[in-house]
């Protein structure tokens, strides 16, 4: 409706994957304003690479306000995943291709007082998983591969985020939409038409001069792409 503001507030969560692991506390301090810190915990196991895990994301929760989202790339998250949702992660996202059992790892996420949320890689499609993302507070569309910040945008997901935009729209779903990977001031617009409600980015915002007004800026940029979005 024209003069109405979009229902559809973009949210802007930074990687730390792309900030300073010697000066975590700055560099949260440095995104002033985001709406969700991205912590990105991976077990060289399930993803090529080494990061963080509880004890990182223990002392980071001392430190900031910012609600904390924990994406984690890691084998058996149905043991490891509760413990990030205990220690008062706001948001805690498991993998769909690391888990058996996703439903009972969601529900031991949000027994623990955090949201759940449920990751796909860009290869793997959604349809398996929309039965039981009424289970899940979020679900992550993965961009990129899984492992690495600094990598190209794959646009080729973004349908899957129309499918799961027109679900939540039609009331079938209450999910927020997340989007992880490539994500700058040339790409969060086509993902906010899309439909994105969360846009992840790490390089975009920490290799620039001034973090907390790169978050506004593509804050900005979204808000505008999806303003004509009948949300
Ligand atoms: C990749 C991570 C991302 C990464 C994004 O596996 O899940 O969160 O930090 O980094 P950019 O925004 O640089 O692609
Ligand atoms: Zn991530």
């Amino acid at each position: 409706m024209p003069g109405q503001p979009a229902r559809h507030v973009p949210l802007i969560a930074p990687s730390i994957l792309a900030a300073d692991f010697a000066r975590l506390a700055d560099e949260a301090a440095a995104v002033k304003g985001a709406d969700w810190l991205h912590v990105d915990v991976m077990d060289n196991h399930f993803v090529p690479n080494l990061t963080l895990g509880m004890p990182v994301v223990e002392s980071l929760l001392q430190v900031t306000d910012i609600p904390m989202d924990c994406h984690l790339m890691i084998d058996n998250p149905d043991r490891w995943a509760p413990p990030y949702a205990e220690a008062g992660a706001y948001n805690v996202t498991i993998h769909a291709e690391a888990t058996d059992n996703p439903v009972g790892v969601a529900r031991d996420i949000r027994a623990a007082g955090a949201k759940a949320g449920l990751a796909i890689k860009p290869g793997t499609p959604l349809e398996p998983y929309l039965e039981i993302l009424r289970e899940f507070d979020t679900l992550l569309v993965m961009s990129v591969e899984p492992g690495f910040g600094g990598q190209k945008f794959i646009g080729e997901v973004l349908p899957k985020v129309g499918t799961a935009r027109r679900l939540v729209e039609a009331g079938e779903l209450t999910i927020l939409i997340e989007i992880d990977g490539g994500i700058n001031a040339d790409t969060i617009e086509a993902a906010a038409e899309a439909g994105v409600d969360c846009f992840v980015a790490g390089s975009a915002v920490y290799s620039a001069e001034d973090p907390a007004a790169a978050v506004r800026s593509l804050r900005e940029r979204a808000a505008t792409a999806s303003r004509h979005l009948t949300l």
